[in-house]
């Protein structure tokens, strides 16, 4: 038998990265590849990029530098090693990065990394480095299906990608150039992976779309389902005690989502709904389609719907000709709003979009200082909601050993990291925690009672019933 090939992943960017990282590594796992820790021993290097900002698709070049040194090393040592370059910067730099980078042996975009194997192959039978041309297919159809091992070594959360691609542009974004159009996948495969992640082990999962409540997949009853339905369908299914759903825009919450909130137990009660800013001029220069009255209604209905439900956000500060008027505008909507926890950003100029071309700016001094400002007040927030938990009895999915030996690590609702000293028996189980005090980020508790006997569940790990 031939010694399995090593592989290493460095991913950047989003959640949808990380879970194509991972079915990455299911396509080549029939190549004879398992992962390996460090990119100096590994046979084959991906980097799994983010074009998102400047500084994140910059990046890659520099890694890139460093992979040469490391693929120079392991040549002299008279092994090969193989770089290959995946995600948002190949598909939007595509045939450059061979230009820049000759290193790199192949280019692949998010659409169609399931042709990897077939691309490594031809681009060492021809000797050189190949971009993918991209073949409108649905690469879900081709993608295998993760080995039991691998879904049980990956842990309880899992994420499932029910949607990806965007319609919306937003003059800032790349995504809907590199992600392409929005696409949802049918239902029934959707509720198969899932089954098949819960019956190893899986307990929490979240379903990622670049634009995830626009999801119109095709229901079993040949109609188009919305994400509402097709959360309370994932309900369902035996062992998931918890869902979550991500990243969300503001005009796309139908009511079907706000009563999944109402109805599911098990639907977590945090929201991650970017707004990018609280001015109206500013919203509508982004192309959003929303003003901020639209999103501090879109708020109220989830509030009315659950109220310990809680929000995090995105921000982008400086976007052109941003006045300080209108950046005060998005500090009064955090005020008004209460995060739980929120990303700020400084605006940068994407090559290809309509916002790169605007000619007004905001001057990197003052860019500074606004970021300043509006991460301190997010903070505050963060905080502030963290501290709240003190005292408090709340239901923790644990996850696993934590670094100090004894304790056990989970997550709250809220995705507080919580931690109990406790016996590993409990990771995977949903259990009452009373939280007595919190580091920077996270939790620190007791179990509220003992945990059950094996064979019987708590009222907290049930799916429904509030
Ligand atoms: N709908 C996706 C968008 C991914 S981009 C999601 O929300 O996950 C994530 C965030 O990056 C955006 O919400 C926005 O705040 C920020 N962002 C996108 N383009 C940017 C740019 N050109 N400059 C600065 N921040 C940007
Ligand atoms: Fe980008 Fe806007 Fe689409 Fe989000 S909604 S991915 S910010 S274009
Ligand atoms: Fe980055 Fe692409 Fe995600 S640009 S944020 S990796 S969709």
């Amino acid at each position: 038998m031939k010694p399995p090939r090593k592989l290493h992943i460095k991913s950047y960017g989003c959640q949808m990265n990380v879970y194509d990282a991972q079915r990455m590594v299911d396509t080549l796992a029939g190549e004879g590849f398992v992962e390996t820790e460090s990119a100096d021993d590994a046979d084959l290097v991906i980097l799994n990029t983010c074009h998102i900002r400047e500084k994140a698709s910059e990046k890659v070049y520099s890694e890139l530098g460093r992979l040469r040194v490391a693929k120079d090393e392991a040549a002299r040592n008279g092994r090969e090693m193989r770089i290959a370059v995946a995600g948002c910067v190949a598909q939007a730099e595509g045939e450059e990065i061979i230009r820049r980078a000759p290193t790199v042996d192949v280019v692949v975009g998010p659409q169609s990394y399931h042709h990897l194997p077939q691309l490594l192959a031809r681009a060492k039978s021809e000797g050189r480095a190949l971009e993918t041309e991209f073949p409108v297919e649905d690469k879900f159809s081709f993608l295998p299906q993760p080995k039991p091992a691998a879904i049980r070594a990956r842990g309880i959360s899992a994420f499932v990608t029910v949607q990806e691609g965007c319609d919306k542009f937003c003059t800032f974004c790349v995504v809907p150039y590199t992600r392409g159009a929005e696409v949802s996948r049918p239902v029934a495969k959707i509720v198969d992976d899932v089954k098949r992640l819960a019956d190893n082990g899986v307990r929490e999962i979240t379903l990622i779309g670049q634009n995830v409540n626009a999801y119109h997949g095709e229901g079993p009853d040949g109609r188009t389902w919305p994400l509402g339905k097709l959360l309370h369908r994932l309900a369902e299914i035996e062992g998931i005690a918890r869902l979550r759903y991500s990243t969300s825009h503001p005009r796309d919450v139908e009511d079907s989502l706000i009563a999944a909130h109402r109805d599911l137990a098990g639907l977590m009660p945090f929201v991650h709904l970017p707004v990018q800013s609280g001015s109206d001029r500013i919203l509508a220069a982004m192309n959003r389609k929303h003003t901020a009255d639209d999103y501090r209604r879109v708020i109220d209905r989830f509030r009315t719907a659950r109220q310990d439900i809680a929000f995090s956000s995105d921000f982008i500060v400086g976007f052109p000709g941003e006045t300080e008027g209108e950046f005060a505008a998005t500090l009064a909507l955090v005020m008004q709003i209460g995060y739980a926890a929120a990303y700020s950003f400084k605006y940068s100029p994407r090559p290809g979009t309509p916002a790169a071309d605007m000619r007004e700016t905001v001057s990197a001094a003052e860019m500074d200082e606004r970021l300043v400002r509006l991460q301190e007040l997010i903070d505050s927030q963060q905080s502030a909601f963290n501290r709240a938990m003190i005292g408090n009895t709340v239901d923790v999915l644990f996850e696993r050993a934590a670094r100090n030996p004894g304790q056990i690590v989970g997550r709250t609702a809220y995705l507080q990291p919580a931690h109990v000293f406790a016996s590993p028996d409990i990771i995977g189980q949903v259990l009452p925690v009373r939280i007595e005090s919190r580091e920077r980020y996270s939790l620190l508790g007791e179990l509220a009672s003992a945990p059950p006997q094996a064979g019987q569940s708590t009222p907290s790990t049930m799916m429904t019933g509030a």
